[in-house]
């Protein structure tokens, strides 16, 4: 029978921990579950199919954070409190002007959400009520910085914030200067889907980050310097990458066949929890045959189909290897016209709304992170001077 409600345990909770803490449990949690064997995913136990179908990120971001589906007047609101603090100062823009133009968007949006901390006095003073109110404020603005990144660097005006459209809408108008339902809704969709997942790399870095009392803008600063990385968000990229590489669907047996005997991963597949499909990279191929409608889009899903029969044949039954979140994605927004370089940063602006929730959740009981490396090296060493070394 279906599981219906996990039951608190005892913390410490038991368990074998294994490298790259594999196995660990760092906290009691009711904000999300992922079932791994079975390749389900629920916020605060609502199904993440659900979600995605109808809900909005606005909602999805307030289940997260404050735990319960909210009443109209109570989302009312936080749209409100989310439009209210759209707006970025100019010396953010002027931030992101100055780097080199070829400096990652990822570490662009690493830079300025941690320079945003001078402008929000009240981001240090760190109390669970001023810290509630901030994860707002980040939520909201990560979206405008984000879509400021993508003008910057292609040579575009700066647009500001609407407060007339939802958070999915203002971000699509912010990056193209265009209101778009059908993208927007899509862009709405790939936040919900991205907003929360246990415990990965980068929702730990913030909870160690911020267990220290540091505020929230180095927290989020340090999520999305580790959700950049290959093994993380930055996967999205790299599939579109492959694909184009691999180039059509009658060459992915040649290609896999190479890439394996080189013994290299295959991006956008496996996961350290799910053993089974993840259910997010089941929306997003189905959405990628809804707006596969160009024939260069419909070869990129074509290839994608391709390789995940090979990947499955090979290594599904064997080591539980599937497609993961990222493995769809970036083919919806290559099919949306989002360029590659904004894929990753799409990923920040969602997962802020698990990071914040999973940080707040944390917070009433607080502890410092703080485990230990096992030291294995000589104990006795004479210290040499330089010259005799
Ligand atoms: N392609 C082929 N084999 C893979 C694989 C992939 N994408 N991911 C894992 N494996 C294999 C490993 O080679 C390893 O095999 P082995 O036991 O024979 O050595 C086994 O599966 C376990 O992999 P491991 O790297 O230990 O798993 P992990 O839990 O440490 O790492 C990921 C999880 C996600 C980092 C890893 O699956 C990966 O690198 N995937 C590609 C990057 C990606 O898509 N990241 C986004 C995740 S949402």
């Amino acid at each position: 029978m279906e599981k219906e409600f996990v039951g608190k345990k005892e913390f410490p909770v038991t368990c074998e921990v294994g490298r790259g803490l594999e196995g660990a449990v760092v906290n009691n949690t009711q904000i999300g579950y992922v079932d791994g064997k079975e390749g389900k995913l629920c916020y605060r136990g609502i199904r993440i199919e659900d979600l995605a179908k109808y809900s909005s990120f606005e909602e999805t971001a307030y289940l997260l954070l404050f735990g319960k589906l909210p009443k109209r007047d109570e989302l009312d609101g936080f749209k409100e409190k989310l439009k209210a603090s759209r707006s970025i100062p100019q010396g953010i823009v002027e931030l992101i002007k100055i780097l080199p133009r070829d400096t990652h968007p990822m570490d662009l949006l690493m830079s300025a959400m941690v320079a945003l901390a001078g402008y929000d006095k009240e981001s240090q003073e760190v109390t669970l009520e001023s810290e509630r109110e901030v994860a707002i404020r980040v939520i909201s603005k990560i979206a405008t910085v984000t879509a400021a990144i993508s003008r910057i660097r292609k040579e575009e005006k700066v647009i500001g914030p609407r407060e007339d459209l939802s958070h999915a809408e203002n971000f699509v108008y912010m990056i193209t200067g265009k209101v778009d339902e059908e993208i927007s809704k899509a862009i709405d969709m790939a936040l919900i889907l991205h907003a929360d997942h246990g415990m990965n790399a980068s929702t730990f870095t913030c909870m160690v980050l911020h267990s220290s009392l540091s505020d929230f803008y180095a927290t989020i600063a340090g999520g999305i310097g580790s959700l950049k990385g290959p093994l993380h968000g930055g996967a999205n990229e790299r599939v579109i990458r492959m694909l184009q590489e691999i180039g059509t669907p009658s060459d992915v047996e040649e290609w896999y066949k190479r890439e394996r005997k080189l013994r290299h991963k295959i991006p956008g597949f496996g996961h350290r929890v799910y053993h089974a499909y993840d259910p997010r990279a089941r929306i997003f191929k189905e959405y990628c045959h809804k707006v596969a409608t160009t024939e260069r889009i419909k070869n990129l899903l074509a290839t994608a189909e391709k390789l995940e029969e090979v990947e499955i044949r090979e290594l599904g039954e064997k080591k539980g290897i599937f497609p993961n979140v990222d493995f769809y994605s970036g083919i919806v927004y290559k099919a949306l016209g989002l360029e590659k370089s904004l894929f990753t940063p799409l990923f920040a602006v969602a997962r802020v709304a698990g990071w914040t929730a999973r940080v707040l959740e944390y917070m009433p009981e607080n502890r410092i992170f703080r485990p230990r490396a096992e030291y294995y090296g000589p104990l006795k060493q004479e210290y040499v001077p330089i010259e005799k070394r």
